[in-house]
């Protein structure tokens, strides 16, 4: 697979990563813990994914956070570790289910303590911060975490959710490598000033929901004909069009979609063989 550089690290991973979070936070749609640790080897050892996104609060509930870190601690052993760049996060909780951010110092602390343990790892690759908290300044959680990268327990801090001001802030007090927003081909948000300032920056930009999100996702042709008739014309599904759509969008952009079924990580991957003409990319919304 090609790669791309992951901000100004110099390290490089594959163009198409994998966002786990539908391996947890469904208790009745995810799959098997066996069936998820099989899968997740598979699109390691046979799609040459090298980027999985998790964080510790994608679970069904609080009582079992980590569940998704654990699931790819069981799946990385260590010959696989050594290829595969895990990025989780730490900001937000689900007590009950619910979804709340926490960005307070003592939480991020623990968190990320919680996720070495639940990761198996001595020194998190990428700790993002899930999303700012309004009630807590972005330089005391963004800080947090570069006292924490200091302290040798994160390698790369991200950030996550954050606007461009937010993000200037975060700069202040650490290098910020990456910054995960919502962006799709069909859910085309006001992005273009923090694209430009990503690339600007030397900062990856990881698109989240990249092919609609899991309302969207399993009828994408439906939302976009466009979308459709590209895709025949490549032979190949909307679903790698939407993908290939992010990657000619920004060479800033690694998009980590997320699936539970291998055959559609096989197809997802195959956006990278997909050259998306300019009059393509016009058709398709995109500059
Ligand atoms: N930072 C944040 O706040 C935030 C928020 C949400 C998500 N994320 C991260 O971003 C990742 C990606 O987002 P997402 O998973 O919500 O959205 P997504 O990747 O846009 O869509 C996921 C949905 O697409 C379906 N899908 C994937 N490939 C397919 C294919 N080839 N054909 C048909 N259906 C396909 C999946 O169903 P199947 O399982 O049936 O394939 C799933 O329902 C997450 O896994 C997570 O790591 C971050």
């Amino acid at each position: 697979m090609r790669t791309r550089i992951l901000g100004t690290t110099g390290v490089a991973v594959n163009e198409i990563g994998y966002g786990a979070m539908h391996l947890s936070i469904d208790r009745e749609k995810r799959p098997t813990e066996t069936d998820s640790v099989a899968f997740l080897q598979r699109i390691v050892d046979e799609l040459g994914i090298n980027f999985i996104d998790t964080a510790d609060a994608y679970c069904t509930e609080s009582g079992e956070t980590g569940h998704n870190e654990r699931l790819i601690a069981k799946a990385l052993n260590p010959a696989r570790r050594q290829h595969v760049l895990v990025a989780t996060k730490g900001g937000c909780v689900r007590p009950e289910g619910r979804w709340e951010r926490d960005g307070r110092p003592e939480h991020l602390r623990a968190a990320c303590d919680a996720s070495l343990k639940a990761l198996g790892c001595e020194r998190i690759d990428l700790y993002q911060l899930h999303a700012p908290d309004p009630l807590v300044p972005v330089e005391e959680s963004v800080g947090t975490l570069a006292d924490l990268q200091r302290d040798g327990k994160i390698r790369f801090v991200g950030v996550s959710n954050f606007s461009l001001p937010l993000l200037e802030q975060a700069m202040k007090e650490t290098q910020i490598v990456s910054l995960q927003n919502q962006f799709s081909v069909i859910n085309q948000r006001e992005e273009d000033a923090l694209l430009a300032f990503c690339e600007a920056n030397g900062i990856t930009y990881i698109p989240w929901n990249p092919i609609g999100g899991r309302g969207k996702a399993p009828e994408l042709a439906a939302h976009s004909a466009a979308l459709e008739h590209i895709a025949a014309r490549h032979g190949a599904s909307p679903h790698a069009v939407a993908l290939a759509w992010l990657l000619k969008r920004s060479p800033a952009m690694l998009p980590i979609p997320g699936t539970r079924h291998f055959d559609h990580m096989a197809q997802n991957v195959q956006a990278e063989h997909i050259g998306l003409s300019d009059d393509e990319m016009k058709e398709l919304g995109g500059n």
